[in-house]
């Protein structure tokens, strides 16, 4: 939902649009941080897209990620990576900064993090 404008997350953040330059600038952020980017493949396209279609459901818009994968399941997805509670600090950090880089102004912006705090720590599966 949203703070109090009535409109979803999805839709403050500029909907499809505005979510793919979040995304873009998120793992341009992520393939920079020594923490993060061993974990993931080479080519980001489809990770990049499948996020596109998760965010776009977690916000508020429609459920793109279920119509195509199923449920979510998000910690279990996970669980083939060693997510520790460092790289779940380096995953919002490097979230923050794209809000920021999308001139997300700031009481959006942590409201956004705040959202996937829980998530991203949920997720931690190595000590
Ligand atoms: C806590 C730190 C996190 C780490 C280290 C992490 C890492 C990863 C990695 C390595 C992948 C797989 C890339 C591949 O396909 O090879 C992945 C996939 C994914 N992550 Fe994360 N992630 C984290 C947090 C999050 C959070 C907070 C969200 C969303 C709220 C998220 C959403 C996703 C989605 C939607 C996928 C694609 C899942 C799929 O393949 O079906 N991740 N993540």
């Amino acid at each position: 939902m949203s703070m109090d404008s009535g409109l979803t997350i999805y839709q403050q953040l500029g909907e499809s649009d505005g979510l793919r330059s979040i995304i873009e600038t998120f793992y341009g952020n992520v393939v920079r941080e020594p923490l993060l980017a061993p974990l993931f493949p080479e080519d980001m396209g489809p990770v990049m897209e499948k996020q596109q279609q998760f965010l776009t459901q977690f916000f508020g818009g429609p459920p793109l990620f279920s119509e195509q994968h199923g449920h979510p399941m998000m910690r279990a997805r996970h669980m083939r990576f060693p997510v520790t509670n460092e790289r779940a600090d380096a995953w919002l950090a490097c979230m923050n900064a794209s809000l920021q880089e999308n001139g997300v102004e700031d009481e959006l912006r942590e409201f956004v993090i705040a959202r996937l705090k829980g998530p991203a720590y949920h997720f931690v599966n190595t000590p």
